[in-house]
């Protein structure tokens, strides 16, 4: 049976209260063999909530970083900072930081670049097939670290938006990807969906060929929507 990823990202959507309620009550989950659950709360809440969930079934990951290492960069996150405070993972490339804080392609695959050779471990979020830098993935990854990546395909016009991909276009663009990666030798490396998933919808989705899980806004930051999400594989 293959591994399923169910990742919540919470973006700026939750205050403190709200944040550390919802993992209290996200750490109650029993996770599956098959399953993988992460979530990504705000870089504020980040360390208590990895504290909250460091004995449960739930990876805590980042929404993003900066750089590698300590240095004046005001206002930045860096990998080694995420470390000390046991987040080994964090989002890359989400559209929103692309529209939003103006992150461009050139940027974003820098720090693909860096975390390949960190050990740390990514989700790169693309919207389109083009946005993915196959050139850099094949000269970065290795044999023993191929599983560092995970690559989410969320179309722009799908976030937050309550209009799902149809399962058709989902399984076009996850295919044409995982062709490619298979080219490079690269067909472990996991492809998730994102873009209006909720738990009507999770089941169809997850079943779907080529598609190795979810990552969810903002019914992640619902604990109904979640569980129903979980309990839909
Ligand atoms: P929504 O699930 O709210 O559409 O957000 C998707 C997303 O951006 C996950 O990273």
């Amino acid at each position: 049976m293959k591994k399923l990823h169910i990742v919540g990202n919470w973006k700026m959507s939750l205050n403190k209260e709200d944040s550390l309620k919802l993992a209290h009550n996200i750490k109650l989950i029993n996770n599956k063999d098959n399953l993988n659950i992460e979530v990504a709360p705000t870089s504020l809440y980040l360390a208590e909530i990895a504290e909250i969930l460091q004995d449960s079934d739930i990876s805590v990951i980042s929404q993003n970083f900066d750089f590698q290492n300590l240095g004046s960069f005001t206002g930045g996150i860096c990998l080694d900072q995420l470390k000390e405070i046991g987040v080994n993972k964090t989002i890359l490339g989400h559209s929103e930081r692309r529209s939003n804080f103006n992150e461009s392609n050139e940027q974003i695959n820098n720090k693909l670049e860096i975390i390949l050779n960190s050990d740390l471990d990514v989700i790169f979020c693309f919207d389109s097939y083009e946005q993915v830098p196959f050139d850099i993935l094949s000269t970065n990854l290795k044999d023993n670290s191929k599983l560092k990546l995970t690559l989410a395909y969320e179309p722009t016009w799908a976030i937050g938006t309550g209009k799902t991909a149809s399962i058709e276009h989902i399984e076009e663009i996850h295919t044409k990807v995982k062709e490619t990666l298979e080219e490079n030798m690269l067909q472990e490396i996991p492809i998730l969906y994102g873009g209006s998933v909720n738990s009507s919808n999770s089941k169809e989705i997850l079943d779907t060929n080529n598609v190795d899980g979810v990552l969810v806004g903002g019914a992640s930051t619902k604990i109904d929507q979640l569980l129903g999400i979980v309990n839909s594989i």
